[in-house]
């Protein structure tokens, strides 16, 4: 079939499969260009390796230090004259480079909540590696059904307390709105710490270390977000910075458990993925951020971010550099004064009339497109394509 992007509000129902392979040969490429991570984890196990943060840390181990994945994703392999989501064909295109580089690569495909999904893992890992050294934690989900109860949470993005009213940017029409969001209740609040909080960070950890999988020593990361104070009160300090609160939490009682060292969370930049653009404000956020970014020559995606993630503090011989609070901040050039400063006069001026030429708007849309495999250079759009792609560890 001919595969053409179907934009739905703020997601793309189609992907493309080369479109996604191109996309992934790219990271692959920019990590090989970095200097090898010698002191990296050999035996690596990602969660939400599909797309977005997980996927770039899936590559910069597997490319950059060499080691053996585990992935686990949630995501739609293609049928006949149907595509597939553009996660699963990320992972076709890793697991395919990663063997022709001679690098272990298998993954699991489906709920990484569940108590069926840890144990599958686990035995995967007792049979083919034995052990891991590191676990990262990169699920971005609406959802989660509780393991014990088979209760569904859902999470939601919504202030706190009082109604947040702000600009917004309608992506769709490339119009600049204004959006009122009216606060969570306390239900919903408790139901997106539930899904986007620690727990599961937690289960998955202590599951792996009772089955006697994990290695001593091994260290676990998850992401979080703080962002500059125009989007706290739908972000760090609404209902899904609750949750990230609650990941911190997780990460103090995993070291409690584990030996301190052994979790960390990494706050990181904001950038377009199939999570953030889901948030209301941040699409225009990170357009206006592209730009003076961009303009600073400091800007960076997924995989420059995870390298330096990796190479700066995980695999580095000092170990990580943390805050006051304990965190990783590979969120450090966003959050410059000169670069928050600049955002901040932009966003006072950004409207409908102003929008292309002040923020990287455009920028914002391309990027949204080749998460979906669209717009890569040297892949022919117009050619026919087969949508069912097997993964090769499958
Ligand atoms: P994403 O949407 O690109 O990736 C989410 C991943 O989770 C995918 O691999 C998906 O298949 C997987 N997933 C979702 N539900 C699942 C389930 N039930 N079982 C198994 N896998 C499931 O998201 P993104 O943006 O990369 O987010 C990853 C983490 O990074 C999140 O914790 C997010 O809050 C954090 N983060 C994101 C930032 C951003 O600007 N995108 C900034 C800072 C942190």
């Amino acid at each position: 079939m001919i595969i053409q992007p179907r934009i739905r509000g703020f997601i793309c129902t189609t992907a493309h499969p080369e479109g996604c392979a191109a996309n992934v040969r790219q990271q692959i490429a920019y990590v090989k260009s970095r200097p090898a991570l010698t002191r990296g984890p050999k035996k690596v196990l990602v969660i939400g390796a599909s797309t977005g943060y997980g996927l770039a840390s899936r590559i910069v181990p597997a490319f950059g230090g060499g080691a053996a994945t585990v992935g686990v994703f949630f995501e739609k392999p293609g049928e006949e004259g149907k595509t597939g989501s553009a996660g699963w064909y990320n992972s076709v295109a890793f697991e395919s480079e990663a063997r022709a580089a001679g690098l272990y690569a298998r993954s699991f495909n489906g709920d990484a909540f569940s108590k069926e999904m840890k144990q599958q893992v686990i035995d995967a890992i007792r049979a083919d590696l034995g052990q891991v050294d590191c676990v990262i934690y990169s699920l971005a989900s609406p959802r989660r059904t509780d393991p014990e109860t088979g209760e569904v949470y859902k999470s939601v993005l919504k202030p706190i307390g009082e109604p947040y009213t702000q600009k917004n940017v309608n992506t769709d029409k490339a119009e600049v709105n204004t959006v009122s969001i009216d606060p969570a209740s306390e239900e919903e609040i408790a139901h997106t710490v539930k899904v986007m909080g620690g727990e599961d960070w937690e289960l998955w950890l202590h599951a792996l270390a009772d089955a006697g999988v994990l290695a001593d020593g091994a260290t676990t990361v998850a992401y979080s977000y703080i962002g500059p104070d125009l989007t706290w009160k739908i972000y760090t300090e609404g209902t899904i910075g609750m949750a990230k609160k609650h990941l911190e939490e997780s990460a103090a009682r995993l070291n409690g458990r584990f030996g301190a060292g052994t979790a960390y969370v990494s706050v990181n930049k904001a950038l377009v993925t199939q999570a953030s653009s889901a948030i209301p404000v941040v699409p225009l956020y990170i357009s206006l951020l592209y730009r003076v970014m961009k303009e600073a020559g400091n800007h960076e995606g997924c995989i420059e971010q995870i390298e330096r993630l990796f190479a700066d503090h995980l695999a580095s011989e000092a170990g990580p550099a943390l805050d006051d609070k304990g965190r990783i901040r590979i969120d450090d050039w966003e959050m410059r004064d000169d670069i928050q400063a600049k955002v901040a006069a932009l966003w006072e001026q950004v409207d409908t009339s102003n929008l292309r030429d002040i923020s990287d708007f455009d920028g914002y849309q391309s990027e949204f497109l080749r998460l979906f495999g669209f717009g890569l250079e040297g892949v022919d759009y117009s050619a026919e394509t087969d949508p069912v792609r097997a993964l090769p560890s499958a």
